[in-house]
């Protein structure tokens, strides 16, 4: 059964990677998406054309979410398409590696940007919207398993995943009222452009495996799945919690 048929699903970041899985999932599931992109458009169109194929229909809307004027013309486009957005996934993040001493403040504010303001005032006009007309919502965010697991050299990273952890256990207890769910899902280590480099790196990789019990890094269909649960009638008990999609990493500890 389409557990998402007639909903209307807006995913940030969504022409590669966690995002374009969650589009795809959400489009066999029957929601129709709006697929945001920065940049290139090649990816986001890949994405359409999942969407398309799994029987679905959607659009893309290139928007900078650091941006608030561009975040209203996000939303906007959905409406003028659909007539209303009842999913919000907040999945666009990025991270930059540096030592703690050597942080420039142009990444940090970039990370920052990104990963925090844009879905605080990305989710601020998706709820105006949705009060105005009335109805509930569901907003599910991409966090990381490091909201709350340090990782030397992302402190920006793990600054920013921190704050969208609190932001969602907030935002769970002042929507509930008007019937909005917010949770998040906090994937480990997921196959994904994000970690290019680490999964070219053989070393990197088997230390890292070393960590994870399910020995495999994720993909973004298992973090999708989730995310189709979060967004569906069958969670509509949930909120105010983080789902971690991980293979047993958070819980792992190795002496050597
Ligand atoms: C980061 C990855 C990292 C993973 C596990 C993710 O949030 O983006 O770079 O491999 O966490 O540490």
């Amino acid at each position: 059964m389409a557990t998402l048929a007639g909903k209307v699903a807006l995913v940030t970041g969504a022409g590669s990677g966690i995002g374009q899985g969650i589009a795809k999932k959400f489009a066999e599931e029957g929601a129709k998406v709006i697929i945001d992109y920065v940049g290139h458009p090649e990816g986001a169109n890949q994405t359409l054309e999942m969407v398309r194929a799994a029987g679905s229909e959607g659009i893309t809307v290139q928007a900078d979410i650091t941006d608030l004027a561009q975040i209203r013309q996000l939303v906007d486009a959905g409406y003028s398409a659909y007539g209303a957005i009842d999913i919000l996934v907040n999945n666009a993040g990025l991270e930059k590696e540096a030592p703690f001493t050597e942080v420039k403040e142009a990444d940090y504010d970039t990370v920052m940007s990104v990963n925090l303001k844009g879905p605080f005032f990305l989710t601020q006009y998706f709820v105006q919207k949705l009060l105005s007309s009335q109805k509930p919502g569901r907003i599910v965010n991409i966090s990381s398993v490091h909201e709350d697991m340090v990782f030397p050299g992302f402190a920006s990273y793990c600054i920013s995943k921190g704050g969208m952890r609190m932001f969602m256990r907030d935002l769970a207890v002042e929507l509930g009222p008007m019937n909005i769910t917010v949770n998040n899902i906090a994937p480990g280590a997921i196959e994904t452009p994000i970690n290019k480099r680490m999964m070219e790196n053989q070393g990197q990789m088997a230390a890292l495996l070393k960590n994870i019990p399910l020995n495999r890094l994720g993909n973004p269909g298992d973090v999708a799945n989730v995310a189709a649960f979060l967004a569906s009638e069958a969670s509509s008990y949930v909120t105010g919690s983080t789902y971690v999609v991980d293979g047993g990493l958070m819980r792992s500890y190795h002496e050597q």
